[in-house]
């Protein structure tokens, strides 16, 4: 559209919330660029038009040799959503996600990221996102201020600009008082936490995330969690992140379940979980056969007794509970209403549960072929 989009703001925050129009820092080989970008491919969400969606992939396939990694992927995933990839290790969720990076070729099929197609504009997508990858890619012999340093001269970063955000996004994950220190002094959920940060340093438009948390004890994936969490609250960021941890998806506004590289099942969370049946209720009673012939005899329930409870399942136990308690006629003890689970929804979909799916033999090795590979 325009030909050129000016920066008008020396720190660069998001510019969407400092000035409504959508900028964001060219890339730079040489640190010194003046702060411009050609804008010839459109601004990434459109100012004028209303927003767009901020990834859009179609029949995107990706094939290794013999192995068929990714076969046919098609989603769009809208500004400001948190979206998550969940599926088995070698389901195909890094190598989707090396695409939409431009790390990596498609086979087949297409991928546009803010705007900017990933085959063709591949440096226009680069300076639109921050990556966090699984393997750690900071130099453990530099502090993290360095690090930082570093990255923000690469992407061309104003030199004004790099302190003060700097200091922003090293606050957010907890590492201020730590700039000074070597990263090889850092434990793991600390490395994790600075690459974050740095995949944020340049103010991109979208964050992309591989497996965030593999590895790290429970512990410091919830205070990750937490910081991306408040990173959604104060940054206008989009987040495409793959994860094999059920609960993690938990935290996404929507999930693509992904197996043998094909989408499976695509929504929120809790549409997923709702989608595949209904909510188990157990009740302790006075009497529980007197409960079971009432469940049948009032609601048409089929009711029995399992790990000492009276257990049936119904479309929304919430709200089915109120009428329970007035409409049962025998004393209610307790109640207790579970949903479905995510590994429920994956079992559903795929007849297999996550773990199970890992450990099958051709993904294991396949798995081990590409480690192999990737270790130079
Ligand atoms: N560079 C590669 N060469 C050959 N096969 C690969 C390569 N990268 C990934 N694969 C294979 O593609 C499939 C998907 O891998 P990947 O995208 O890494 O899965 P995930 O991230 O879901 O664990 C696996 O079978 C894997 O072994
Ligand atoms: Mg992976």
């Amino acid at each position: 559209m325009s030909p050129t989009v000016r920066r008008q703001n020396p720190i660069p925050v998001p510019a969407r919330l400092v000035s409504g129009v959508t900028v964001s820092i060219p890339p730079s080989t040489t640190g010194s660029q003046p702060l411009t970008m050609a804008a010839a491919d459109g601004p990434a969400d459109g100012a004028a038009g209303g927003p767009r969606p901020v990834i859009e992939v179609a029949g995107l396939a990706k094939r290794y040799g013999e192995v068929e990694a990714v076969r046919g992927i098609d989603l769009t995933v809208r500004a400001g959503e948190t979206f998550g990839f969940l599926g088995p290790n070698g389901a195909g969720k890094t190598t989707t996600i090396k695409i939409l990076c431009t790390l990596a070729n498609a086979t087949s099929g297409s991928a546009r990221v803010a705007g900017f197609d990933t085959a063709t504009q591949r440096d226009a997508v680069r300076r639109n996102i921050g990556l966090v990858f699984q393997d750690t890619t900071l130099d453990g012999y530099l502090t993290a201020e360095q690090n930082l340093r570093f990255h923000a001269e690469l992407y061309g970063v104003p030199k004004a600009a790099v302190l003060p955000r700097m200091r922003q996004v090293l606050d957010m994950v907890g590492l201020w008082d730590r700039k000074d220190s070597l990263v090889s002094t850092f434990s793991g959920g600390m490395q994790r936490r600075l690459e974050i940060a740095r995949g944020l340093l340049h103010a991109p438009h979208v964050l992309f995330l591989d497996e965030p948390t593999v590895g790290l004890d429970p512990q410091t994936r919830s205070s990750i969690w937490a910081y991306i969490n408040e990173l959604k609250g104060r940054e206008d960021i989009t987040i495409f992140l793959t994860t094999h941890y059920m609960d993690e998806a938990e935290h996404c506004d929507r999930i693509a379940i992904i197996d043998h590289g094909q989408i499976v099942a695509i929504d929120t969370p809790e549409a997923l979980k709702a989608s595949i049946g209904k909510d188990r209720v157990q009740i302790q009673t006075a009497d529980d056969q007197a409960a079971i012939a009432a469940l049948a005899g009032t609601f048409g329930l089929d009711a029995a007794v399992h790990e000492g409870a009276v257990t049936f399942s119904v479309a929304s136990g919430e709200q089915f509970v109120p009428r329970l308690f007035t409409e049962l006629g025998i004393p209610i003890r307790s109640v207790s209403v579970s949903r479905p689970s995510l590994d429920d929804v994956f079992m559903s979909y795929t007849g297999k549960t996550i773990r199970d799916a890992e450990a099958s033999g051709t993904d294991a090795m396949r798995q081990m072929a590409a480690r192999f590979r990737g270790r130079r």
